[in-house]
């Protein structure tokens, strides 16, 4: 046979996996082949553009490190981890939106007492976040244990600063709630910052004229027992990136409208020199199999 009939090729492949004794396994072996088959048959991709792929996958490969995940950020880029998210949360009535993890999750805050201020020695205006952790029906959750994290008013996490983890944890902290699923602390106003782009997934979102902006958001991890948990991020309403998130991670019950102050002293006691925010949320968790963090790793530490 000197043709190759690609219709044929497709389904000899799709038989090569016909044992497989994992099921599951099989199944998305089966809908890979023909996906990308139909792929390569859509765009009749050429030698030199495979070639392109190939070594753009082994620059994405090498551009990982245990401290920087490229593949991860470039399933975030073309919408791949909010697709995942959002079909593993579809029945959700009630409950907070998810959104992406992110890279900059370290795992092992470290617990601090209700009020504390987790960004001394960080530039920015106060921002004080007033948080109530509740079930889909609104009854607090009183065991609640909340992870929360943020960029700084360059744009970076702790984690990205050639000092970490020396000199850190910054604007990251672990708190559990009260019982009646409350904390509050104080930190400063997050702004709107670019994913990392010194890598091929910046050199896609450049060859595409897309921005890498994410628009200004607090992360949480909400954890409890007898609840899923929850990954998500708070988004300051007014960003110019809200619409055009480098992520896709936005959804419009995640923007809160933050409250402006400038009166005399702030809410922890100390004068203002200018405008202060305070930012309230309450995060509705689905009832499921989660445990929340024993012990906390905070404690460990500490
Ligand atoms: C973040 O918000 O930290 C983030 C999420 C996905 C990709 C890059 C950054
Ligand atoms: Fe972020």
């Amino acid at each position: 046979m000197t043709q190759v009939d690609d219709w044929q090729l497709t389904a000899d492949v799709v038989r090569s996996f016909s044992n497989t004794p994992d099921q599951r396994l099989k199944h998305i072996l089966t809908e890979l082949v023909q996906s990308s088959h139909d792929f390569v048959r859509r765009t009749n991709l050429t030698f030199e553009e495979w070639n392109y792929a190939i070594d753009y996958l082994a620059r994405t490969g090498h551009a990982c490190t245990p401290a920087r995940q490229e593949f991860v950020l470039l399933a975030d880029v073309l919408g791949i981890s909010m697709l995942v998210d959002a079909i593993n949360h579809r029945e959700r009535d009630g409950a907070t939106p998810t959104t992406v993890l992110g890279p900059f999750y370290v795992g092992e805050h470290k617990l601090l007492p209700h009020g504390s201020n987790i960004s001394s020695g960080v530039s920015g205006a106060p921002m004080f976040v007033r948080i109530r952790v509740a079930d889909v029906s609104g009854k607090p959750i009183g065991h609640a244990i909340v992870d929360v994290w943020h960029a700084d008013d360059d744009g970076l996490y702790d984690s990205q600063k050639a000092s970490y983890p020396e000199e850190g944890p910054s604007l990251r902290a672990r708190f559990a709630v009260d019982a009646q699923g409350c904390l509050s602390f104080r930190t400063i106003l997050p702004c709107s910052y670019p994913i990392p782009t010194d890598g091929p997934v910046g050199e896609l979102l450049d060859a595409s004229a897309r921005h890498p902006m994410r628009p200004a958001h607090v992360h949480f991890l909400v954890a409890a027992e007898g609840f899923e948990p929850l990954v998500t991020h708070v988004f300051i309403a007014g960003d110019k990136n809200l619409e055009s998130d480098a992520v896709f991670g936005v959804k419009s019950e995640l923007i809160s409208h933050l409250e402006e102050h400038d009166e005399s002293p702030m809410p922890d006691g100390s004068p203002a020199n200018g405008p202060w925010y305070v930012l309230t949320y309450e995060f509705r968790m689905q009832p499921g199999n989660g445990t929340a963090p024993t012990p906390l790793p905070g404690t460990r530490r500490a």
